[in-house]
């Protein structure tokens, strides 16, 4: 079988990798891919663009690609999906209908209001004054987001009231672009948050391992937010009651609401929660695709050969597929980032150490913002390599982490020391 991994992130060098170790895959191709999916046995980039339906299609369909996974949410919302089915190509990923369950969040806080489903209280405005007077109308913390894709830029937990209307302002001036036409002001949960990425045919649904991620830019989570600085699974807070309850009060009703509305919704859905200490959750976001840097943590783990489940999510039978089998232990993915980020940075570093790091057992060294100039690589992204550990327990998994990532250099790498503080016992 011949795969077509759309997408150049650690999470595709994830998803390409976990294919390649199933004798069924015989080639993988990325696009555009990074070094290290350049490097990977068998698979080979192709220079093109993940927008580039087009190109993508056609390469496609020269190559008789078997499967096509979409990594990114971009192609997805703007129809990546419907466009290669339409060419009777099958591919992992929900439609443009689908994945506006992400792309929109008045969206998917309606669907959630439909459904019944457990999220924060919110309001969605269409005007700056209105924004403003139901934020003073209110209390602090508060939560301002604007509704489209913001490359995980678009939320603002104020502190103030003063900080709130700077957010509002800010969005409808159009720091986010079109992404900022309606605004929403949500109360703000506290808790722990818990990435839930499940498989989907649009009828039946599979939740892989519950995962966190560190968003933060500092240790003890502090400082900027970023995409994800590290993420371990199986988190422990999500036993597994609570992963049942989780699986009908969020997941069901998500797929269920979104049949109602017609949508034939295959592939990741992915509900971010905030879970109380009292273990009450609420779904804080959706997202449409699998989570970066979770899957680094998560695939590692994974013994049923994804491309089956994939194919099952495309073939509207992952209800027969037996259930998911799993590693036991635990894992852990530390990223390692440009020095800025996720402010300005640098690129073009080079990398040393890989090689030795790859060479330490029960390690994973996923590739991000890299890419292959001249036989060397180089840094080419703000989030330039996840490495990951596997271990019988977080402990052990966390120490390969850091073993390898201390095998790693390249001028101005930054990484927390902290990944997975919360389970390290
Ligand atoms: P989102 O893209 O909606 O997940 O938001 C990005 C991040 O903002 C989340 O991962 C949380 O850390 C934070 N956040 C979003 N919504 C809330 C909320 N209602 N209360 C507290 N924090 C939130
Ligand atoms: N790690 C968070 C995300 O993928 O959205």
């Amino acid at each position: 079988m011949k795969v077509l991994v759309v997408g150049n992130g650690g999470r595709e060098h994830a998803i390409a990798f976990k294919l390649l170790q199933s004798s069924k895959v015989e080639q993988v191709f990325c696009a555009p891919g990074n070094g290290g999916t350049a490097t990977l046995a068998r698979c080979q980039n192709l220079a093109l663009g993940v927008n580039d339906f087009t190109a993508i299609g056609q390469f496609a369909q020269d190559n008789n690609i078997d499967l096509i996974v979409i990594g990114p949410e971009i192609p997805l919302a703007l129809g990546i999906t419907d466009y290669l089915q339409n060419r009777g190509i099958k591919v992992f990923g929900p439609s443009r209908a689908g994945a506006q369950i992400e792309a929109s969040k008045a969206w998917a806080k309606a669907l959630m209001a439909d459904g019944g489903i457990p999220t924060a209280k919110a309001a969605v405005f269409t005007d700056a004054a209105a924004a403003r007077g139901y934020v003073e109308a209110g209390s602090v913390p508060i939560v301002i987001k604007a509704d489209g894709l913001a490359a995980g830029k678009g939320v603002i937990v104020a502190s103030t009231v003063e900080e709130a209307h700077r957010a509002i302002n800010s969005i409808f001036q159009g720091q986010f672009g079109s992404a900022g036409k309606f605004v929403l002001v949500e109360e703000c949960l506290i808790g722990q948050e818990v990435s839930v990425i499940a498989l989907t045919d649009g009828i039946s649904i599979r939740p892989l391992l519950p995962a966190q991620d560190h968003k933060r830019i500092g240790d003890g989570d502090t400082g900027d937010n970023t995409g994800g600085m590290g993420a371990y699974a199986p988190a422990p807070l999500i036993t597994p009651e609570l992963m049942a309850k989780i699986e009908v009060e969020v997941l069901q009703k998500a797929i269920a609401t979104l049949r109602d509305r017609n949508i034939d919704y295959r592939g990741v859905l992915y509900a971010g929660l905030m879970v109380s200490p009292k273990g009450e959750f609420k779904v804080l976001e959706f997202n449409c695709r699998f989570g970066d840097p979770e899957t680094q943590a998560i695939l590692p783990l994974l013994e049923t050969p994804l491309e089956d489940l994939l194919l099952a999510c495309v073939e509207k039978r992952l209800g027969e597929m037996p259930a998911i089998a799993w590693k036991s232990g635990a894992a852990c993915c530390v990223v390692a980032s440009a020095n800025g980020y996720p402010g300005e940075y640098s690129k073009g570093e080079a990398i040393s150490g890989i090689t030795s790091a790859e060479g330490l057992t029960d390690t994973y060294i996923f590739q991000a913002g890299t890419k292959q100039l001249e036989g060397q690589i180089v840094t080419d992204g703000g989030r330039v390599l996840g490495v990951t550990g596997i271990g019988s327990n977080f402990v052990q998994a966390i120490d390969c982490a850091y073993a390898a990532i201390n095998c790693i250099h390249f001028q101005g790498m930054y990484y927390r020391r902290d990944i997975g503080y919360r389970v390290k016992k």
